[in-house]
């Protein structure tokens, strides 16, 4: 084991911060501000306790994207227990972004109420002055309630008649009571109470506006919500994309104006592969092109032992972007790895290959 990081990444092993501590921001996102970079991650603590929220969101700082100091806890869970993040919680998947004009960090993540597995599905919004915190808590919802997607046609805005109601009651997990999945009927059944929001990713546009992806409606159709001007709430436009295929880790970025989208299959902690979409327009259509994984096998069946979370666009590098995946152990949950691995573009589409060790000049090629 190596107790300080090379000057190169090496997916699956062991990461050692500053301190010679494997890194310990799982489900993470990057933020780049002021020439340095900020890693923002779940912290997990050992065994399967880990999968819950002890401690809170980590933070780590980087010049040259592989030596990382340790920052701290950006945003700590609660001893209160009246509070939504309460110790014991299920905090997951934070993104932090910035707004120019409130200068405040905005952090987004998948909040699981203490004690009621995932059946919250809500979306919990933090906010700090400082990229490393303290973040403080502001509140937690579903998004979107009483807001149609744009996407959906006005004659089929309607509330569930009472049979519809009765098809999709207590349905809020793949595997539920029905056999099939009711794509017509979920979102319907959400509009008064906001929308259930579990895997969820954030992405601010060239134009300075901002949107949160979320797996909704029972995990089986991603929305992407525009965000407020101060990034702290739903602005109340939303569409629903790829109803019935079940994308989860949504992680999206831009190349040459397109809008492009990594996501995973629904498996829970299991890999499955990973997906590739593309879109002209953020709001759509987007069409799914397959998956971005180059290999055969259990490699690319898996993505590589791993799920995406993020991908990370390399600062002052037009076409340098950086794959970012998480190798979950929800038995021992501090032990989980990251897998990133560098974007290549094969035709305009972004694919990933397996690399044991690798470096930035990769994209000097
Ligand atoms: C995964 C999801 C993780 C976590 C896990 C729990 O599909 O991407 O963030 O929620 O399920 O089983």
């Amino acid at each position: 084991m190596n107790t300080i990081a090379d000057n190169c990444f090496r997916p699956g092993d062991l990461w050692p911060d500053d301190r010679g501590v494997h890194i310990n921001a799982h489900g993470g996102g990057v933020l780049f501000h002021g020439g340095r970079y900020y890693w923002f991650g779940e912290h997990k603590i050992a065994g399967e306790a880990g999968n819950e929220a002890h401690v809170g969101v980590h933070v780590y700082w980087s010049a040259d994207l592989y030596h990382w100091q340790d920052a701290g806890i950006a945003l700590a869970v609660s001893d209160d227990h009246a509070s939504p993040i309460t110790r014991g919680c299920i905090l997951e998947r934070p993104k932090v972004i910035f707004n120019p004009s409130t200068q405040k960090f905005v952090m987004w993540f998948h909040l699981e109420p203490k004690g009621a597995g995932y059946t919250g599905a809500l979306s919990g919004v933090a906010v700090a002055d400082h990229i490393t915190g303290p973040y403080r808590f502001l509140t937690c919802f579903r998004p979107n309630a009483g807001v149609w997607p744009e996407n959906v046609p006005a004659a089929a805005r309607l509330p569930l008649s009472p049979a519809e109601a009765a098809h999709v009651a207590g349905l809020d997990l793949p595997g539920g009571p029905l056999p099939y999945y009711p794509k017509h009927l979920l979102f319907r059944r959400d509009f008064a109470g906001g929308q259930m929001a579990r895997d969820m990713a954030l992405f601010v546009d060239d134009d300075g506006a901002a949107y949160h992806l979320y797996a909704s409606e029972a995990n089986g159709t991603l929305h992407i919500s525009r965000l407020s001007d101060d990034f702290l709430e739903p602005a109340g436009h939303y569409v629903r994309i790829f109803p019935g295929r079940f994308h989860e880790a949504p992680a999206m970025f831009k190349q040459q104006g397109r809008y492009f989208l990594i996501s995973s299959g629904c498996t829970g902690w299991a890999a499955n592969p990973a997906r590739i979409s593309v879109a002209e327009n953020i709001f759509g259509p987007w069409e799914e092109l397959g998956n971005p994984c180059l290999g055969s096998g259990k490699q690319i069946a898996t993505t590589f032992k791993s799920q995406s979370t993020f991908v990370l666009p390399v600062h002052g590098r037009a076409e340098a972007f950086i794959f970012m995946a998480d190798r979950w152990n929800p038995q021992d949950a501090i032990d989980g790895r990251y897998v990133w691995l560098p974007i290549e573009f094969h035709h305009g589409v972004p694919m990933f290959g397996w690399h044991d060790r690798w470096e930035l000049s990769f994209f000097d090629k």
